[in-house]
């Protein structure tokens, strides 16, 4: 049997630990890219003290560990339980701060207008269908609340045939589906790779708003 869980257990035996401090000597940090100490931080998601977050699929936590440090209330959904006890072992100590071994769907459709900010950086966001995701993740923000992920740029259509699915819209996608999912005011930009970077690829980066 190959389930998506079983294949996201193989790539997580391979995941590499992250540093311990980055360039700037911080020992938590958020990257909504696949370069290290590179792109915007979460200072694109505004002030997030005393805010409700939720990051989906937050694997090793890292990134929402540091929200924490800032004030956030922060819940961590990955749907491998081995990520979740690593997440836990390693950010566990800090205050507001939880994670949960739990599919992002149903943790969304079990929590209608809980959260402030909805993130995903490489995760959940990407790897399940827009049309699913975006009316539970609309649900569960309150009126103007933020959803905000990261991904590669569109490569091509969704491939079906693969255990795991990559939902890699285009900017004009996104835009149109948040758009019919209720979503407003919304951003997508392309941040470009590091110039010594041998990845050139980019990262789509998105922001939208419940409208209502
Ligand atoms: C490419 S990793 C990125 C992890 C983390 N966000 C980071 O930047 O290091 C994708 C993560 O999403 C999780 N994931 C995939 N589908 C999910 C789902 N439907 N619900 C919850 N987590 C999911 C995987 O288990 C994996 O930990």
């Amino acid at each position: 049997m190959n389930t998506p869980v079983e294949a996201w257990e193989r790539y997580a035996a391979k995941a590499s630990t992250r540093r311990a401090v980055n360039a700037a000597g911080a020992s938590t940090w958020l990257n909504w890219t696949q370069h290290p100490d590179h792109g915007p931080d979460e200072s694109i998601l505004g002030e997030v003290r005393d805010k409700r977050v939720i990051e989906l699929g937050c694997g090793a936590g890292a990134n929402l560990a540091h929200l924490a440090t800032l004030g956030a209330h922060c819940v961590g959904v990955d749907i491998v339980p081995g990520r979740v006890a690593t997440a836990t072992q390693t950010w566990g100590h800090l205050p507001n701060l939880e994670f949960v071994a739990a599919d992002a769907l149903e943790h969304l459709a079990a929590h209608p207008g809980h959260y402030d900010i909805v993130y995903s950086i490489f995760g959940a966001v990407w790897f399940t269908p827009p049309d699913t995701l975006l009316p539970l993740a609309w649900a569960a923000l309150v009126p103007g609340g933020l959803l905000a992920f990261s991904h590669l740029p569109a490569s091509g259509p969704p491939r079906a045939d693969r255990v795991i699915t990559k939902y890699d819209l285009t900017i004009d996608e996104w835009t149109a589906t948040l758009s019919a999912h209720g979503f407003g005011r919304t951003t997508c930009e392309i941040i470009a790779s590091p110039e010594a970077a041998a990845d050139r690829r980019g990262t789509l980066l998105v922001r939208a708003r419940r409208a209502s």
